[in-house]
């Protein structure tokens, strides 16, 4: 029988008995939720509620029962509702009434609520670690690699060149971003709703400061209703994890298009790549794919709690029980897909030769030829037009910009000098990007500074 079993005649059907359980998922949660129970119990012997030796007995109980899970050695009973009640009912089972008196003016409301903040914030930190780690292959690779140039793409259409540093560091910003909404994320589930028992409070003289310093929160939350009720936290955290997800979609859509033969771009080292069971030659980029396939079960995630949060009445309710599947999955995943994309990051030879052939077709240099009519005085969209027929002369030729004459360029305008020629050649064209933020070497390598010093404040800060 359940250990709220007093006022009932009959056991619960077997069948909603597993309906009901939450065990199969927040066993997860042991932890924490030892933690808990042990502050609350440390707590109330302070405050004269229960004995120093209940408190004794509780805590050393509390100790056995978490070895024992990490051993594998504790059994669960499949007839136990929650992590709760199955720690709950082995305390009772190895000290006697001592465990009885844990739940002394706590529910399992404020009790999962805890518990659960715990683990997020837990999540968080470690979510934060592995997001640097990804940040720290994509530096890695942005050092190695300083000076090679690519086309950058608008519609996926060559459009200027870039430093392949710059389209690597980019990558690094967003990453840099998602460390913040992650931290965000842990401050967000960073305060106490342990002693707001059921719904309203208890009755015990509970010390919530105490047990606020014991686990570690911030500061004790200052509603019961709201404490127990709110799942904001888990929003939060994956909501981060869910944009974290979707810009590893961009890169690693990117990495599966760079690995084709028409690319060239990158090869992916075999541990990063799968064969085909049939064709012998192929080499495919199925984790960055995985990786962008990943992403939808966690913005699924986000959206199914959304929806289960959606329209409950104060204060507990059982719907809430489905919180910790989505939150629990959208961090493993997350965790996972940082790990498989820095190690293939980490991994992936660059192929400067084909970044550059690439960049050399599709008329890259016109907007600077624009440019550079626009600087001798000719309104910008004249000089627009003017370089318009120069890459149609180019089509028609079959040529690049770089194989006009002089001559040719004369015919369209007067203002074109000898000079032309700077505009033509990439790494001009790349480096006379020196705005903050261009892709000029000088600024990609303050760029590059800057995010390495910004890395070692967040490492500092986890
Ligand atoms: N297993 C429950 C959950 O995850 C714990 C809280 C249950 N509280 C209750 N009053 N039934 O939400």
């Amino acid at each position: 029988m359940a250990l709220w079993s007093g006022r009932f005649e009959e056991g619960v059907d077997e069948f909603t008995q597993r309906f009901g359980a939450s065990l199969p998922v927040d066993r997860k949660l042991y932890l924490q939720d030892v933690a808990g129970s042990m502050a609350h119990a440390e707590m109330l012997a302070a405050q004269g509620v229960i004995s120093d030796e209940d408190a004794a007995a509780i805590r050393q109980g509390l100790a056995g029962i978490k070895d024992d899970i990490e051993s594998g050695a504790f059994v669960f009973d499949v007839n136990d509702e929650d992590i709760h009640m199955a720690i709950e009912a082995e305390l009772t089972r190895r000290i006697g009434d001592a465990g009885r008196r844990l739940h002394t003016g706590r529910s399992r409301n404020d009790q999962v609520a805890t518990d659960s903040r715990l683990y997020a914030k837990r999540r968080a930190t470690d979510l934060m670690a592995a997001n640097i780690a990804l940040r720290e292959a994509l530096l890695g690779q942005a050092q190695r690699n300083m000076g090679v140039i690519m086309p950058g793409y608008t519609h996926m259409q060559h459009a200027q060149p870039v430093l392949f540093s710059h389209h690597m560091l980019a990558y690094v910003w967003m990453l840099t971003r998602d460390f913040q909404r992650l931290a965000a994320a842990r401050i967000s589930a960073d305060a106490n709703p342990l002693g707001s028992a059921a719904l309203a409070g208890t009755t015990y003289p509970l010390d919530r400061e105490a047990t606020t310093a014991m686990l570690g929160f911030d500061f004790p939350t200052q509603n019961s209703l709201d404490a127990v009720s709110d799942r904001d936290f888990l929003l939060d955290l994956i909501y981060a994890c869910s944009v974290s997800c979707l810009h590893l979609t961009r890169l690693c859509e990117e990495i599966v298009l760079w690995s084709t033969s028409e690319f060239g771009f990158v090869t992916l080292s075999d541990s990063y790549s799968t064969g085909s069971s049939i064709m012998p030659q192929k080499k495919n980029p199925d984790f960055a794919e995985l990786i962008r396939g990943k992403s939808g079960r966690v913005v699924g995630d986000l959206v199914a709690l959304m929806v289960t949060l959606k329209s409950l009445p104060l204060a507990y309710n059982k719907d809430m029980q489905e919180d910790k599947e989505g939150a629990i999955d959208a961090a493993d995943t997350l965790e996972d897909c940082y790990v498989c994309a820095a190690g293939m990051v980490d991994t992936m030879a660059i192929h400067p030769d084909a970044m550059m052939d690439a960049a050399k077709e599709g008329y890259l240099a016109a907007t600077d030829i624009a440019d550079y009519l626009a600087k001798k005085g000719m309104p910008f969209r004249r000089a627009h037009e003017v370089v318009g027929h120069l890459v149609l002369l180019c089509d028609k030729r079959g040529c690049g910009l770089e194989d006009l004459s002089l001559d040719d360029f004369r015919a369209e305008s007067e203002l074109f000098e000898e000079d032309i020629v700077g505009c033509l050649d990439l790494k001009s064209i790349v480096d006379a990007r020196d705005v903050i933020g261009g892709t000029s070497s000088h600024q990609v390598s303050h760029q590059m500074a800057m995010l390495s010093s910004q890395i070692q404040q967040d490492k500092a800060s986890i």
